[in-house]
């Protein structure tokens, strides 16, 4: 195990091995008929035309890569949650068919022609609005994360699920297409005594939820698309709230109502559900950011370590207060840490790529990342989190993971105390 950076000579003499390897054809099993000297299959054959795929999905031999859920987590699949693959990405875009996915109430199926979007309340003309009405308006791009309340939640009281996808992968980021809640608000005309936003789904579950008038009128959007393409059923075609760095369950889908009232509505999701329960006895309420988090997606249980020599960490750091600042990384539980590299966008409230490099050797590795953002706040330990919330939540574990990597690869959810 190596504590520090690779040198450069030591890098340098890795990646002669790993051409060594591709050369010998001894790194990956394949067909000895498609490796050099040979004239492999897919050189022989016309492949397929232009159209043959309208719309393009991966190829087949990355068929594992896809959301799982966790059978018995919940009793119906139509309330239910399936898991972002992060150890299978890289980057900070979501592909929009990985998106983690939360239903209430399964998938709203709606028909465009028929979706109907009515803000009323304190206002002083309610309207309603088509889809085609939304579009016409002036629209906007932002990339942002989406993370559950309950992303990490079975965690709490040690160390339980084998894999990033299901400890952390209740998070997505993807590009929105949308209209600034403040342009239809304004189109409305909002009474001074608003202080507070019903938002309502128009699904079986009519997802409900109260957001502060402050918030919706600074950076909220009604978005219709994600990635460039329209929003995915399961993300809430035709159009859904996106509520920058707050908690997931706010950013309603199949968005159908919008009330202006001068105080909060006090529903099911932000009373029995979506509140702390704290070691006094009381209830946390309205914890609306989502606090600055990271995690190792690669080297992760699902993720083991192939080979000894170079070796490259990587993981997303987030935060509902801004943008990333720094991302620290530990090979040894936390008792040494050194600084990741950022690479690529580091934007506001959206998710951060970084790499840490190491030379692996073969011998056991504590790895944790522990994320600081722009406000100064840095990542807690789980016990230090223990020590304030005690272990009855549910929601807002932003814990720091440690992943065990064992002599032989492989990658353990462990904690150290
Ligand atoms: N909106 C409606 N209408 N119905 C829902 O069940 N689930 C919420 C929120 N919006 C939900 C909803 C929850 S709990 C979360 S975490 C996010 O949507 C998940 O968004 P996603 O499915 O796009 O990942």
């Amino acid at each position: 195990m190596s504590d520090g950076p690779p040198s450069r000579r030591r890098f340098l003499a890795g990646a002669a091995g790993l051409t060594g390897a591709a050369l010998t054809g001894s790194a990956q099993a394949g067909n000895p008929k498609n490796l050099p000297p040979n004239v492999p299959e897919w050189t022989r054959v016309l492949g397929d035309g232009v159209v043959a795929r309208p719309y393009g999905v991966p190829s087949k031999h990355e068929a594992h890569v896809v959301r799982r859920d966790v059978s018995w987590l919940t009793a119906s699949r139509e309330s239910s949650v399936s898991f972002t693959p992060l150890h299978e990405l890289d980057g900070i875009i979501t592909p929009s068919g990985l998106c983690f996915e939360r239903h209430h109430a399964g998938i709203a199926e709606i028909d465009p022609a028929d979706y109907r979007l009515i803000i009323h309340g304190l206002v002083d003309k309610p309207l309603m609005f088509t889809l085609e009405d939304l579009k016409r308006l002036p629209r906007v791009n932002r990339i942002h994360f989406l993370e559950c309340a309950a992303n990490s939640g079975m965690e709490w009281r040690g160390a339980q699920l084998n894999g990033c996808q299901y400890t952390h992968g209740m998070v997505h980021c993807v590009e929105y297409t949308g209209v600034p809640l403040r342009v239809l608000l304004a189109e409305a005309g909002v009474k001074p005594n608003a202080k507070w936003l019903l938002a309502e789904g128009a699904d079986a579950a009519a997802m409900t939820r109260s957001i502060p008038l402050e918030k919706a009128l600074n950076d909220c959007l009604v978005a219709y698309r994600m990635n460039g393409e329209m929003l995915r059923p399961e993300q809430g075609y035709p159009a859904r709230l996106v509520v920058p760095g707050w908690q997931g369950n706010m950013w309603v889908k199949w968005l159908r109502r919008l009330k202006l009232g001068d105080q909060p509505w006090f529903a099911r999701e932000e009373t029995s559900k979506y509140t702390g329960l704290m070691p006094s006895g009381k209830a946390r309420q309205f914890t609306f950011v989502m606090d600055a988090k990271s995690v190792i997606t690669s080297p992760s249980p699902q993720a083991p370590v192939r080979q000894k020599g170079f070796t490259v960490i990587t993981g997303l750091a987030w935060s509902g207060r801004g943008k990333i600042a720094r991302v620290d990384v530990s090979l040894d539980g936390g008792k040494n840490w050194r600084e990741a590299k950022l690479d690529g966008l580091v934007l506001d409230k959206a998710v951060t790529r970084f790499y840490a490099e190491t030379e692996w050797s073969g011998g056991e590795m504590l790895l944790q990342s522990r994320a600081i953002d722009e406000t100064g706040y840095v990542q807690p330990s789980k016990n230090d989190l223990r020590k304030v919330r005690g272990v009855n939540s549910i929601y807002h574990n932003n814990g720091i993971q440690t992943w065990l990597v064992k002599a032989d690869g492989e990658v353990e959810n462990v904690e150290v105390s």
